[in-house]
């Protein structure tokens, strides 16, 4: 069948709208159809060549949510009409990792950037026959995808998917950081250094878990003033300034637990954090770092590792595993305990998606979010 589609020609690049062949969902696939896609920010990572992917042409996008309209062979998990969100780790619930309850660190997760089916084939060809990538083994900038059935978790069907959506990147991994990656305590202080589409729900994990001071840090002044209304308690334009409030509140320790959830985090940013935390304290490196910088920024004092027990923890999809923690989430957002709807900024449409990425550099959205037709 055709469908239109987000397309990434060359890297640095931008998206282009194109009619792409999309096959037939084989075994173990369904096709969906595309309700909406959150615009996150590692995919801007892949259009400015940041993180690079394996293969192109490709089409982006792993925060997606749409309506199951087709089963391959072989379907075990999904029933036409199921209401689906995608997961950018498609855990296959039998590796070494997710037989210990840490789905998101599952094998397959070395195929994310490859570009290919599990298979190692393609799913998505433009009109004169090339094949075409996803991201993450999903691709939703698409009006119509076929996705592994590991790549996708059915959730019920109350929730709008244009909301619902958020969870499957954003929203799981900003409070995965906090609660999770971060074990934020009841009281403790806590520093969230970049406060978009993740680091929003890194300030909400931070809530929740019974943080005392939730200290937004961010250059934006809008997002200084959004992360407030998640639960920020305070905010400031960057470490520097944050570090005088930081100091009063903790006697001069350094916050618990700092979240670095900036859009692109280098050495110098980690050493900003590691040198905002307490001796024993925690910084999560949840934002990704460029692929093709040699990681030689100068800033990072490792001697407050060992001589001050300070630890730096990656945190991958806030360390939590898609299958148990989306319908969790939406729970929570459903008890009232999270917010989703304001995290959408601004809805757009597939052909605004360079406007929406646009908004996103500018500091304009807390998260777009493409609603298909
Ligand atoms: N680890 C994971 O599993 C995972 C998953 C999704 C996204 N990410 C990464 O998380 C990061 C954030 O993604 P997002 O979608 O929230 O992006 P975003 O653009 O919505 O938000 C980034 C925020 O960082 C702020 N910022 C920029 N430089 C800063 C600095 N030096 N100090 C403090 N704040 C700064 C920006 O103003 C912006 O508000 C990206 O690197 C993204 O690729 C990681
Ligand atoms: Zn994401
Ligand atoms: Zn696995």
């Amino acid at each position: 069948m055709k469908t239109r589609a987000a397309v990434l020609r060359e890297s640095p690049g931008e998206w282009n709208i194109e009619e792409l062949e999309l096959d037939e969902p084989k075994g173990g696939e369904v096709l969906v159809e595309m309700v909406a896609t959150g615009l996150c920010h590692s995919d801007a990572h892949v259009s400015s060549g940041d993180n690079p992917i394996g293969h192109l042409p490709a089409v982006g996008g792993h925060e997606g949510g749409g309506i199951v309209r087709k089963l391959g062979p072989d379907v075990t998990d999904f029933e036409v009409g199921d209401h689906v969100l995608t997961s950018f780790i498609p855990a296959c619930g039998k590796c070494r990792w997710c037989a210990s309850g840490m789905q998101n660190l599952c094998d397959n997760g070395a195929l994310i950037m490859q570009g290919h089916q599990l298979d190692g084939t393609f799913r998505m060809h433009t009109t004169d026959g090339k094949d075409v990538a996803t991201t993450g083994l999903c691709g939703t900038f698409s009006e119509w995808q076929v996705y592994d059935q590991l790549s996708l978790v059915k959730i019920d069907k109350d929730i709008p998917l244009e909301i619902a959506c958020l969870v499957a990147c954003g929203v799981q991994t900003g409070f995965g950081s906090a609660t999770t990656a971060g074990n934020v305590q009841p009281g403790d202080v806590v520093i969230v250094a970049g406060v978009g589409g993740i680091g929003m729900n890194a300030v909400q994990g931070a809530r929740e878990s019974g943080a005392a001071h939730i200290i937004a840090v961010d250059p934006v002044a809008d997002k200084q003033r959004w992360a407030l209304d998640f639960g920020a308690t305070e905010s400031f334009a960057s470490f520097v300034e944050s570090a005088g409030r930081v100091a009063q509140l903790t006697n001069g320790q350094g916050a618990d637990v700092v979240i670095l959830s900036a859009g692109l985090v280098d050495n110098a940013l980690i050493g900003e954090g590691l040198a905002a935390v307490r001796k024993a304290g925690t910084v999560v490196v949840t934002g990704v770092s460029s692929m093709t910088e040699d990681g030689t920024v100068p800033g990072l004092n490792a001697s407050h590792l060992a001589m001050m027990q300070k630890t730096i923890r990656g945190a991958l999809f806030g360390m939590k595993s898609p299958r148990e923690a989306m319908p969790l989430l939406l729970e929570m957002y459903r008890a009232g305990k999270i917010k989703l709807d304001e995290l959408v900024t601004k809805t757009y449409s597939l052909d605004q998606i360079n406007d929406a990425y646009d908004d996103m550099e500018a500091g304009r959205n807390i998260r777009g979010v493409i609603r298909f037709a």
